[in-house]
């Protein structure tokens, strides 16, 4: 011991006043106005996996309070559960824990084997920056001090696995009271710690260890740690911990039941808003006066309120409430709302009434604004947001800057976390158990953005990563053959039903409402919002796998290595993108412009094969058969339809932000995509295209025509590739490996579309903040099908009212050419040939429309007018 003696350090300690063995009297802590008390309630609480809102178990399907008391089931190593509310602040004073715990099985715990006590100090990957600091950021990818017993009888600081056995006296020991007790070391800089272990039972001092450490390292989270394991750095890799399962530890591994944990000092910070749950989070959506609503619960338990409530604000009260029930494994309660008032703002609140052991409940409220649908401002704002490994969780910077742009709908175009986030890898079974799994990452992701989801609409699009893999062709919903790339889920139909659930019940209707195979539901569909018409599309989920239907690659089977393979060879015939059904919605949503003024489809990836570099600078890539350039003829498929509504394109998945114009037949005859930055890139991508395989070289520019990986003509608009080295504090890192956040707006009065694409750690949304190099991007909305008009139908001039959507159809092959709302009181349709067209224009919002046959499209010009006059429809 440094400055203190053992009965000094204990002195004040409230083991000393239960155990009463030291015969001293405990003085008051120096400054009782400062000392922070925090006490467990799960004595109090119903048997469920969620531990309350003060706590985040690691993971969370290890862990469940049964009988009023913590258990951690699983007997695998770095389990702990993390206090949310209080922190040590890294001051000198005093700081104590103790806790209760046995063994699950009720023998005595000298019997079995595992260790388990404390972890201290606990900082995430934000830790070497005070500023950044945040207490969530320390629930994933951090290290810290742990201290405990071990079933050999060891007491440790650090490493379990270096504890000497034989210190304490276990045998018969059933229950353990633990006890750590920091005080100020012998310099200011330091303090002393010490373990005590105590019979519960008999309240014997079975034995007791200290530690003298830099006082910084008490700094963050507390636990409660069971099988403690070789600790991970601050930044340490999370795949790392998946090594560590099932990898016995010195101690060996255990089942431990905890109680009674209480921590007090005055070196502590306590914030009683630093909770989550029971209401976790919501996603909403509004379109066609439907308000869909999802809020995501925590796994509550049978004998648990089961349903949540909505309620609006009406002349100051609440009214129209609405009950929902949560689902037993995507723990959503998910609302449905016709007939929604969406012409102004209405505050609302959800609902869940908390019951306790004793008998009592507790109303909790979780409250937002649903906006009014923006139909009438000149521009409609959407956040492009993909591809969060979150390692800077809970990118509080990086979040409120989004609030300050404000947007109007933000769009998770997928990869809302990725198999590592959150730590502990992944599980794939049972369901409850993988499930819960899920539910952990996923719940990330809505920590990260419920201040702003609560109070716009959102959309989520799950991508490979959110079903647990790599990458995925879902072949229309079938289980996974014998490869990933022979393709369908890894994971069973009900789990991917949770993860659809989670992420897609608050999206308006699916276009087809029965499932696909295996029962897997389908999302893809229609949403009007802002008069903008979006197109929400899977284009994963029908996706066809190349291994076995393309010739072989001499490699990894998603992957061209060989500079001399045909590429075409790989366009066979029958080979889905969006398969048959959602390519009839795209035809069917690109002539449908009811409410709407511009169009985008949003979907998981961009329909080009674009980064040639995959992985590492050196992983040059001759193609990749992930990329949605592939399959080349479904491919052109899509965008012969997306084009035909002049829709611009939203996606993400590259981790290579990007915007591009789409050829089919030549460059820029179709629309214009963005793929968004990653949030926190993990994988990076880039583009250095070559002459052989993109038909320019990089030294010649990396924006311009060029062909992409399949042969498609690919005009690149903007670009920024990571760096190779990135540097490694965490937010440099991320900085470097181009994350970022895009946004696009969309100018319903002007028809462009202004991409913005924003470097991540700047202030982005603030006066002089500078975009990523190339962008912004401003195009016309008439740009999304920039094929050449060949001839001219005669000038229409609309009266006086809405602008009319006009239908252009080709009389000789009965093909819709193109469908679009005018632009302007006067409009000249183009055509690709010169020959009879007919034009059918209406105002679908009123049900008007006038049907002009037999026009000729004469090339060169046309100095004639119609005067359009729209009648009701005849039926
Ligand atoms: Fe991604």
């Amino acid at each position: 011991m440094n400055a203190l003696t053992r009965r000094q350090l204990f002195t004040g300690s409230s083991m000393l006043a239960t155990g009463a063995l030291l015969a001293e009297s405990p003085p008051a802590l120096a400054d009782e106005t400062r000392v922070v008390r925090f006490a467990d309630h799960w004595k109090n609480d119903l048997d469920r996996v969620w531990l309350g809102a003060e706590f985040w178990a690691g993971p969370m399907q290890d862990w469940r309070i049964r009988a009023g008391r913590l258990e951690c089931i699983r007997a695998l190593p770095g389990r702990t559960v993390q206090v949310l509310t209080v922190q040590h602040n890294g001051t000198p004073g005093t700081f104590s824990m103790k806790v209760r715990l046995g063994r699950l099985d009720g023998t005595a715990l000298g019997a079995g084997q595992g260790s388990a006590g404390f972890r201290i100090g606990i900082l995430g990957t934000l830790g070497d920056d005070p500023a950044l600091r945040d207490y969530r950021n320390n629930l994933a990818f951090s290290g810290g001090l742990d201290a405990g017993f071990t079933a050999q009888g060891g007491l440790f600081f650090g490493d379990a696995r270096k504890a000497d056995p034989g210190k304490i006296n276990l045998s018969g020991v059933q229950e353990l009271l633990l006890e750590l007790v920091s005080a100020p070391g012998g310099s200011p800089a330091e303090a002393t710690l010490c373990l005590r272990a105590m019979n519960a039972v008999t309240q014997q001092i079975l034995g007791e260890t200290t530690l003298t450490v830099p006082q910084a390292k008490l700094t963050g989270n507390l636990a409660l740690a069971a099988n403690s394991g070789p600790p991970l750095g601050p930044g340490g890799k999370p795949d790392k911990t998946s090594k560590l399962e099932n990898e016995p530890v010195g101690p060996g591994l255990g089942t431990f039941w905890f109680s009674d944990w209480s921590i007090e000092g005055s070196s502590l910070t306590q914030h009683d808003t630093q909770t989550f749950g029971p209401i976790f989070f919501n996603h909403y959506s509004l379109s066609g006066g439907i308000l869909k609503m999802t809020a995501q619960m925590p796994p509550l338990g049978e004998k648990d309120n089961q349903t949540v409530s909505l309620e609006v604000q009406q002349d100051g009260a609440w009214s129209f409430p609405a009950g929902a029930v949560i689902h037993p494994l995507a723990r959503t309660a998910a609302f449905r709302i016709g007939g929604w008032d969406a012409g102004q703002d209405h505050a609302y609140r959800l609902g869940y009434q908390q019951k306790f052991a004793d008998g009592s409940t507790r109303q909790y409220y979780y409250e937002g604004t649903v906006r009014r649908d923006p139909v009438d401002r000149e521009v409609l704002s959407v956040a492009d947001i993909s591809c969060n490994i979150h390692t800077a969780f809970p990118n509080t910077p990086y979040a409120e800057n989004v609030a300050q742009l404000n947007p109007d709908l933000i769009a998770f175009v997928g990869d809302q976390f990725y198999e590592n986030t959150a730590g502990f890898g992944t599980v794939n079974g049972p369901l409850e158990v993988s499930s819960l799994d899920y539910l952990r990452k996923w719940y990330f992701h809505g920590w990260t953005w419920r201040s702003l989801t609560k109070d716009r609409p959102s959309l989520c699009l799950p991508d490979d990563h959110d079903v647990y893999q790599g990458n995925i062709w879902g072949e229309g919903g079938a289980p996974q053959g014998p490869t990933q790339e022979s393709g369908g889920y890894l994971m069973e139909a009900e789990w991917v039903n949770v993860v659809h659930r989670t992420q897609t019940s608050h999206h308006p209707d699916a276009w087809d409402g029965q499932p696909c195979r295996q029962g897997i539901l389908n999302y893809y569909g229609p949403m009007t919002y802002g008069r903008v018409s979006f197109a929400v599309l899977a284009d994963r989920q029908f996706k066809s796998g190349p291994q076995g239907k393309v010739p072989p690659t001499g490699g990894r089977a998603d992957h061209v290595s060989d500079a001399k393979y045909n590429i075409k060879s790989a366009d066979q015939p029958g080979l889905e993108l969006l398969g048959e059904k959602q390519l009839a919605f795209l035809k069917a949503w690109a002539g449908d412009w009811r409410g709407a003024d511009m169009k985008a489809v949003i979907s998981q990836t961009i329909f080009t094969g674009m980064a040639t570099t995959h992985g590492q600078p050196k992983g040059d890539l001759r193609a990749d058969f992930d990329a949605n350039g592939w399959p080349q003829a479904a491919r052109n498929a899509a965008l012969r339809e997306i084009r035909k509504a002049f829709a611009f394109h939203m996606a993400g998945d590259q981790h290579l932000p990007a915007v591009v114009h789409y050829g089919i037949d030549s460059h820029r005859d179709a629309g214009v995509a963005f793929a968004g930055p990653a949030v926190n890139v993990g994988y990076p991508r880039w583009w250095h295209p070559t002459t052989q395989v993109n038909g320019r070289d990089q030294r010649d520019g990396l924006l311009g025509d060029f062909n992409d990986a399949f042969g498609h003509p690919l005009s690149v608009l903007a670009v920024r590739n990571g760096a190779t080295q990135p540097r490694r504090p965490t937010m440099d890192f991320l900085a470097d490996k181009a994350s970022g956040f895009g946004m696009v707006r969309f100018n319903k009065k002007h028809r462009t579309i202004t991409v913005e694409c924003w470097p991540f750690g700047t202030a982005f949304g603030t006066a002089g903040a500078a975009q990523m190099a190339t962008w912004p991007v401003v195009i016309q909305q008439s740009g999304n099908y920039a094929r050449p008009g060949a001839a001219w139908l005669p000038e229409l001039i609309f009266e006086a009212g809405p602008l009319p959507v006009v239908q252009v159809v080709e009389e000789a092959s009965g093909e819709v050419l193109y469908t679009l709302r005018a632009p302007s009181k006067s409009f000249k349709p183009h055509t690709f040939a010169a020959g009879k067209h007919t034009l059918r224009i209406s105002d679908p919002d009123s049900g008007r429309s006038q049907v002009l046959s037999g026009l000729e499209a004469r090339a060169g010009s046309n100095g004639d007018q119609i005067k359009v006059t729209l009648s009701a429809y005849s039926g």
